[in-house]
């Protein structure tokens, strides 16, 4: 069968670790996939910049419509980030017959709404897994596996830079400031980092996260955001002294007047699990009815595990809409039916 060919509107962090990924699994994940996925052609602002990926076989280019009007495109990934262009791409791409995968977060969480409309309308399937959490597949937890479940609450570490930034401080002592310009050297931090420190990276992954928890339309201008801009290593250190860490936390919680959202610095209790995540890790925890609480945890930013989820919504959309029933993957799609090893 052929391979599906996507078009990247981005080719920076994650652009490059998507580009990566999908080289280097590519036998395992066309094998889960039913279709091989290649990356034809790719928006960049510089071409001749230095890239962390090949990109032999791709076809460059700095307009982004290009890309987006492209006929031979099946699918879209949008990792351009910001609000008004993304959204302009993503409607066209759309209503070029397209389906989109995209990491953006500020996308979703305020345009969300008019973007699915319009996805719904003309049979689309737009894939966000990338949005939240980085690869932690939070968005398929919450909407799939407890799908049967009536969440109470939910409570975590959504942003890894201020985590990053937060654990530093606990661990070393280090400034605010420096631990920041390292976060945007790792390629943690968004573009513009102030959304990372004040908390509004991490109120649209809650504004996502309660929309598919809750039922609820995307408001993110119902979240009450503080940041971690005023906090300094003393306050971290007196935390420490009475047993407690302070964590930056987005939370959601249903009660008997509504639905609230919240992103804030939190003192937490040391022995609470949610106190040892540290570093660029995220985790998620959901209360539901029939699970109780579970806990999700894993690298929250990032090339690769970022692009992680951006493939495990590729192959999403390639399984579910582009192969006719008989050519699924079955469930159980064997690699090969011999052991490796003797059994034990
Ligand atoms: N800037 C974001 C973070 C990237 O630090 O969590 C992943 O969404």
């Amino acid at each position: 069968m052929k391979a599906v060919k996507v078009g990247l509107l981005g080719l920076g962090t994650v652009g490059g670790g998507t580009v990566n990924l999908l080289a280097r699994n590519r036998d395992e994940i066309t094998r889960r996939a039913g279709r091989a996925i290649d990356v034809v052609h790719a928006a960049t602002r510089h071409l001749d910049r230095p890239r962390t990926c090949s990109t032999a076989g791709i076809r460059l280019t700095t307009d982004l419509f290009e890309v987006v009007d492209n006929p031979e495109i099946e699918i879209i990934v949008e990792l351009i980030g910001g609000e008004s262009l993304a959204k302009e791409l993503t409607l066209r791409a759309i209503d070029n017959g397209k389906h989109v995968v995209t990491a953006n977060k500020a996308l979703i969480a305020l345009h969300g709404n008019e973007i699915f409309r319009r996805a719904r309308d003309k049979g689309a399937s737009i894939g966000f897994e990338a949005a939240v959490a980085g690869g932690i597949p939070i968005i398929k937890a919450v909407r799939e596996a407890l799908v049967g479940n009536r969440i109470e609450w939910l409570a975590g570490i959504i942003n890894g830079t201020a985590n990053f930034i937060l654990s530093e401080m606990f661990y070393e002592s280090r400034e605010f400031g420096e631990v920041l310009a390292e976060a945007q050297r790792l390629g943690y931090a968004e573009a513009d980092p102030t959304f990372d420190v004040e908390g509004i990276d991490a109120a649209h992954k809650l504004t996502i996260l309660a929309s598919i928890a809750f039922g609820i339309p995307l408001q993110f201008d119902k979240v009450h955001i503080e940041g971690i801009t005023h906090i300094n290593r003393e306050d971290v250190a007196y935390a420490e002294e009475f047993g407690f860490r302070i964590k930056h936390l987005g939370i959601c919680r249903r009660d008997e007047r509504g639905i609230s959202l919240r992103v804030h610095p939190t003192l937490l209790p040391a022995r609470q699990l949610l106190s040892s995540v540290d570093g660029v890790m995220n985790a998620v925890m959901v209360k539901s009815d029939a699970l109780g609480p579970t806990l999700y945890y894993g690298a929250g930013a990032g090339a690769e595990p970022t692009a992680s989820a951006v493939v495990a919504d590729l192959v999403d959309v390639v399984r579910e809409f582009t192969l006719e029933p008989e050519n699924r993957v079955p469930f159980l799609a064997f690699q090969s039916d011999a052991l490796s090893h003797e059994p034990l």
